[in-house]
């Protein structure tokens, strides 16, 4: 595990805070959680209200700039983002020629990597540089996203439309060739809003830590996406629908649940290192999940999830977080297995962005220190 020491005051003997847990790294204005109501705030609204009432673009615009954008403010705004979805040729190249093995999150996060070399201005770290770069990585992920989706399954890429489409509905044309149904562009859009932001999680610590050396924003995000790939974080969500696959019926939950805690196994899609008593974003999730079943006519995962949790509800009691009921989501709008993180990535572009907007803005060094715990006095001769 990480360790960073502090001193106590009071005794002098160095404090190791294991996983950097509880330790307030800078002061932000982005989001606000308390673990134990729970809540969840970003920019300070509740995100259950974001949720039913912003689309991913008011999302957007409001982690990056601050504030809820006005009416004329939101079409400038998709119009700006709609322009800016097609891919330079050599990354959809890339994205051709990867080799099939490799990871997703890998081919995306070196997509964003070779995004940033073909920009001109990727070094420069001024205000507005940054914002543009963000808007940029903001409405080509979706365009990255869905075309692996598409590469993966033998099918050609789809092209993005223009402002016609919004940005959850394009996204979802991308992935499948057709416009979407409303219901689950709805949920969708719902979705992208819930994984935008979520205060100093390891991929957004990730960014800062970057943007704290001077570094530019592509090296930040490409930092932030090496992060969330881990099964720990983002990658969870690919965990949870791959174990929803497995358990496979509803009846085989609580034997499947079982079987896993005797081996001390993590299941993914539980627990958090905040939220102990609940996710926010997971209740919005489970009616979403509900919802979704009822849209396409098949509650199969809904069910086998809700037994899951049930379980773990009863025995270990660890509550669900974003992931688990997001799982069935995703892959009941067409996402497969093995890409779901690249979604969630593609989501949490706009606070990542955020964080590294606000970094700049009034950066220090990050740079914590370790208990040294090796051996001293060794001598070569
Ligand atoms: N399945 C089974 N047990 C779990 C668990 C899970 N998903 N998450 C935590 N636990 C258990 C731990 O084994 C530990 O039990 P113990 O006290 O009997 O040893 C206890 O709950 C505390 O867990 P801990 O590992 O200290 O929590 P953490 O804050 O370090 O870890 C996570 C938080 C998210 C890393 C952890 O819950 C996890 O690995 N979850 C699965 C991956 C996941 O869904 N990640 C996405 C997070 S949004």
């Amino acid at each position: 595990k990480c360790k960073t020491v502090t001193v106590d005051k009071e005794s002098a003997e160095p404090v190791v805070h294991h996983g950097l847990e509880g330790v307030l790294a800078f002061e932000s204005e982005v989001a606000f959680i308390d673990g134990h109501a729970p809540e969840l705030l970003v920019r300070g609204y509740d995100i259950a209200d974001l949720a039913h009432n912003f689309g991913y673009e008011q999302m957007a615009y409001l982690l990056v700039y601050g504030q809820v954008p006005n009416a004329d403010e939101l079409a400038a705004f998709n119009t700006e983002l709609a322009d800016l979805r097609p891919l330079p040729g050599p990354v959809l190249d890339l994205l051709r020629t990867a080799p099939a093995s490799a990871h997703p999150m890998a081919v995306l996060r070196t997509a964003v990597s070779l995004l940033g070399v073909l920009d001109a201005n990727a070094d420069d770290i001024d205000q507005d540089s940054l914002l543009a770069a963000a808007k940029s990585l903001t409405a080509k992920f979706p365009t990255l996203v869905a075309a692996q989706t598409r590469l993966q399954a033998g099918l050609e890429p789809v092209g993005p439309e223009g402002a016609r489409l919004g940005h959850a509905a394009n996204y979802l044309y991308m992935v499948d060739g057709t416009e979407p149904a409303e219901p689950l562009r709805r949920a969708f859009d719902a979705a992208l809003v819930l994984y935008a932001e979520h205060e100093t999680n390891a991929s957004t610590f990730a960014c800062r830590v970057v943007v704290g050396t001077e570094s530019d924003l592509y090296s930040a995000v490409v930092a932030g996406l090496g992060a969330i790939k881990g099964p720990l974080h983002g990658g969870a969500i690919d965990g949870a629908m791959n174990m929803l696959v497995t358990i496979g019926s509803a009846d085989n939950a609580a034997a499947y649940v079982d079987a896993a805690l005797a081996a001390k196994r993590k299941l993914p899609g539980f627990g958090h290192r905040v939220y102990r008593a609940g996710d926010p974003r997971a209740s919005e999730l489970r009616e979403m999940a509900l919802e979704m079943a009822a849209a396409v006519g098949d509650s199969k995962w809904f069910d086998i999830a809700i037994a899951a949790e049930k379980r773990m509800a009863e025995t270990k009691g660890i509550i669900p977080n974003v992931d688990y009921f997001a799982a069935p989501v995703l892959y009941q709008l067409g996402f497969p297995l093995n890409l779901m993180t690249n979604v969630v990535a593609s989501a949490r572009i706009t606070g990542w962005s955020a964080h590294i907007i606000e970094q700049y803005k009034k950066n220090r060094l990050i740079r914590p220190r370790a208990l040294y715990t090796g051996e001293r006095g060794k001598r070569l001769n």
